[in-house]
């Protein structure tokens, strides 16, 4: 058998569209109060898209990973994009993308696993690298959701922003950092409806006679969420860390879901607030790009220091959950 080859994070960028929606703003067409977001989710402002798609927030994020990471566009062997709200139902974000960058070597494609969208890519592309078949893979997590939320729901609508985030994925020896040494990926499809888009797919295009307005919008059914996030936040933190002493993990990098939830599995695990990344009060829940942003975000705050563990950890609509530990 060949030995599998070590991978490592060379690089992360991320980017927002510039619109910020604050929760005052959503006071105005829902009835709701900055208190009432603040205090029950964590979010102060979120950022919406205007004319972008999500192929050009995920070009920006993208451009400047690979800048970060000192990887040329045409080097990539790879591109794997996490969405759930591609331009078009076909082609794909990462084709879209792959020309824009002039990755003209790199297989390209999506992957569909909401929230852990951005991990499971990144378990992808580590694989593809690990088993020699790629060198430099550009992993995105990349949304738009704002095209799918109801603007009339006040239990959803405040939830939710746009934007991405990306990594760059080479061998350890070409970048000698970030090394992804643990990972995790689950699913249990049982759970389907707590979080989804009921109309618009191929069961119920937009062409059926059962095809509802209403319910081209996100459906979610928050309280189901919330117990099933806690649970599995804490569970895939202890077993992504179950081979090292976990006083060495320097920081938690979790799905900027709601900051309660985050509180919840934190007080679970007896552990302290400075130990967990949180910067959902500035984005809301961007799904797949929530976890790539945040990373970035805690880079470029100086919150990831060389030989530190950290673990990236998400959860989401399927359901879905994945969770990587990395010694940066
Ligand atoms: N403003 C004011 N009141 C509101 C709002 C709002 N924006 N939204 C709901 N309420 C009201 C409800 O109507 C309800 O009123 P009632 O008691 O008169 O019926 C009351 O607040 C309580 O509603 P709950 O749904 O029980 O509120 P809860 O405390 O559970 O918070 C929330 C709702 C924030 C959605 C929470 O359940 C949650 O965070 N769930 C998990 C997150 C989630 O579902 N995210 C979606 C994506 S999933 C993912 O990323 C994994």
């Amino acid at each position: 058998m060949t030995q599998r080859v070590r991978v490592g994070i060379a690089g992360t960028g991320s980017y927002v569209p510039r619109r910020v929606m604050t929760n005052d703003d959503f006071a105005k067409v829902v009835d709701t109060s900055d208190e009432w977001i603040t205090q029950r989710t964590g979010i102060k402002e979120r950022h919406f898209v205007d004319e972008e798609n999500c192929s050009d927030l995920a070009f920006h994020a993208a451009e400047r990973a690979l800048d970060d990471a000192g990887v040329r566009a045409k080097d990539l062997d790879l591109i794997v994009v996490g969405t759930i709200t591609a331009d078009y139902l076909m082609p794909t974000v990462a084709c879209l993308i792959q020309d824009r960058l002039g990755a003209t070597r790199a297989g390209a494609f999506d992957l569909q696993a909401a929230c852990t969208g951005f991990l499971s890519g990144l378990i992808t592309g580590e694989s593809y690298i690990a088993a020699g078949r790629a060198r430099r893979v550009l992993v995105v997590g990349a949304e738009t959701l704002s095209r799918y939320v109801d603007m009339s729901d006040r239990g959803t609508c405040v939830l939710f922003g746009d934007g991405a985030g990306a990594a760059v994925l080479t061998e350890l020896d070409h970048c000698k950092q970030g090394e992804i040494l643990e990972t995790r990926l689950g699913a249990d499809g049982s759970g389907f409806d707590f979080i989804y888009i009921p109309v618009g797919g191929a069961a119920i295009p937009h062409t059926s006679p059962r095809y509802v307005k209403e319910d081209h919008f996100i459906k979610v059914r928050g309280r189901e969420v919330f117990r099933f996030a806690v649970g599995k936040m804490t569970e895939l933190i202890e077993s992504v860390t179950e081979g090292v002493d976990r006083d060495d993990v320097a920081l938690v990098v979790p799905h900027q879901v709601n900051k309660r939830i985050i509180d919840a599995a934190l007080e679970r695990l007896g552990w302290d607030e400075e130990r967990c990344m949180v910067n959902i009060h500035k984005y809301g829940n961007t799904s797949a790009a929530s976890v790539p942003i945040a990373f970035d975000e805690a880079r470029r705050e100086g919150r990831v220091r060389k030989g530190q563990l950290v673990v990236l950890v998400a959860f989401g609509a399927g359901l879905t959950w994945g969770a990587t530990l990395i010694r940066w």
